[in-house]
């Protein structure tokens, strides 16, 4: 990702030049007389240079999975079965009615088209989309995870998500899952619920579960974590394999690079085609939403003044604090292959109000916008941006119309998701 965006700034440059010098008059008297007699035939749509800008956008960039070396099970198809099941499994919540799909719906992107998400109460956030999120190095609006499975393991502890224990789990899994369990990760270990009281668990926010859990044995608060631990690199198994398919604008990419111009006019209209230039042009887009998942991955404040929410300030803590992080006891990595942990940037100060750029896969498909929800619409999204005018995306003198083409563009990027079935 880091080496695309250099790549992509030298080639914004190019473009930058290009897109002046064309609209010098004079210059290029056959691009006019084509745009004065409205046959755009002669002209090819798109430069090579820009061809390439188009290409790194599009899914045939996207490289195959990447490694976890955290999770040594992250690719085994046992594991991907298993976390299957728990990611639809009700069972796994206080009230037994709430699991990782009662948020994370398929239907619809894996999202709850909630401004706010609910399970046992309601969360200050939106809930993520998930999509080519095995491409991502920080997880949550705020990074406060290194890992997929370390991720998936926080909603279950969370008073207001499936508001469930580690030591529920642990006795859960002996009973519904033992055997595909112990066929992964080895013999689940004895435990009852005297050496392992269900109500115990460090990471409620709860005092009671905390005192529980303080008073059980070392070796069994370990045997427990690992057991959860566990339960998260199956789900993760899982959640990395929920991928794009190619989209509208991937097919259109395809067709221009293959220079077949009937095709690309049939797969976006005039006016997506006006927004994708704004988009990778004038409108500085591409600053942040690159690559084929169109996210940099990194966090940045872009005005939403959101008093009660520090974002990735506060998320940089608790990353580096997390017993289930990269260079934890719990993960399968050797310390020095966590280089993203290794190399983290903590300077708060620079992360105040910063949330994770979000994917614009499928966007137009799951409204409403935003770390919580704030923006209703795409096009309250796109007036937002041009109020909020900075040096990263300057385009105050948008027009309603050019704003309707980037919207345009945006809904090209909608396209089948492929996941195990
Ligand atoms: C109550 C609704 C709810 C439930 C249940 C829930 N999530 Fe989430 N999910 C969210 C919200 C909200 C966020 C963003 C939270 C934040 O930033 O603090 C999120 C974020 C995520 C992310 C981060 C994506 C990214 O790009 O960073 C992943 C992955 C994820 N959830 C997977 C899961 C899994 C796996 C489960 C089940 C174990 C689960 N979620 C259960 C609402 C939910
Ligand atoms: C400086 C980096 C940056 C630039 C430039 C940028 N974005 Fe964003 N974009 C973000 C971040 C960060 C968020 C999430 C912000 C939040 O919730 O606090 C976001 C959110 C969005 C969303 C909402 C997606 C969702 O799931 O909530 C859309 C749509 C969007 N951007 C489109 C655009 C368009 C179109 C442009 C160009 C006009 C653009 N962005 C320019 C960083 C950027």
């Amino acid at each position: 990702m880091r080496r695309n965006n250099r790549v992509s700034s030298v080639w914004r440059c190019v473009i930058a030049a290009i897109l002046i010098a064309l609209s010098m008059p004079g210059l290029f008297p056959a691009w006019e007389a084509a745009a004065e007699t409205g046959d755009h035939q002669e002209i090819p749509l798109w430069t090579e240079e820009e061809k390439k800008e188009l290409s790194a956008l599009s899914l045939s960039s996207l490289p195959p999975l990447p490694k976890d070396p955290s999770n040594k099970y992250a690719d085994d198809p046992k594991a991907i079965a298993l976390g299957k099941k728990i990611f639809f499994d009700k069972r796994f919540s206080a009230n037994g009615k709430v699991s990782c799909a009662t948020c994370h719906d398929p239907e619809t992107t894996f999202t709850d088209k909630l401004p706010l998400a609910k399970g046992m109460g309601t969360t200050t956030r939106r809930t993520m989309p998930l999509i080519g999120t095995a491409y991502f190095a920080w997880f949550f609006w705020d990074g406060r995870k290194d890992s997929l499975w370390s991720q998936a393991i926080g909603p279950i502890e969370s008073s207001v998500e499936h508001g469930f224990t580690r030591s529920m789990c642990a006795h859960l899994i002996t009973d519904l899952y033992k055997k595909e369990y112990e066929e992964l990760f080895g013999r689940l270990p004895k435990l009852d619920h005297k050496s392992c009281p269900p109500k115990a668990s460090p990471g409620t926010g709860n005092p009671a579960a905390l005192r529980a859990w303080k008073a059980m044995k070392p070796e069994d608060r370990v045997a427990v974590n690992r057991i959860y631990a566990n339960i998260g690199k199956a789900i993760a198994a899982f959640v990395r394999q929920i991928l794009p398919a190619p989209a509208p604008f991937d097919r259109y990419v395809d067709a221009v690079v293959q220079n077949d111009e009937e095709k690309a006019r049939e797969l976006m209209g005039n006016d997506a085609v006006d927004g994708l230039k704004l988009f990778i042009g004038k409108a500085k887009c591409t600053n942040c939403h690159i690559g084929p998942l169109f996210t940099n991955s990194s966090f940045h404040d872009i005005g939403l003044n959101n008093p009660k929410d520090n974002g990735r300030a506060d998320g940089i803590d608790k990353v580096l604090s997390d017993e289930f992080n990269c260079v934890g006891k719990y993960s399968d990595a050797r310390p020095e292959e966590c280089l993203e942990l290794r190399f983290i940037d903590t300077n708060k100060a620079k992360y105040r109000g910063a949330f994770k750029t979000p994917t614009l896969r499928n966007v137009a498909e799951r409204p409403p916008y935003m770390h919580a929800g704030q923006l209703k619409t795409l096009s309250e999204v796109l007036s937002f941006y041009r109020r909020n005018a900075s040096d990263e995306f300057e385009h105050r003198d948008f027009s309603d119309q050019e704003l309707a083409k980037i919207e345009a563009f945006l809904k090209t990027l909608s396209g089948p998701l492929n996941y195990p079935k």
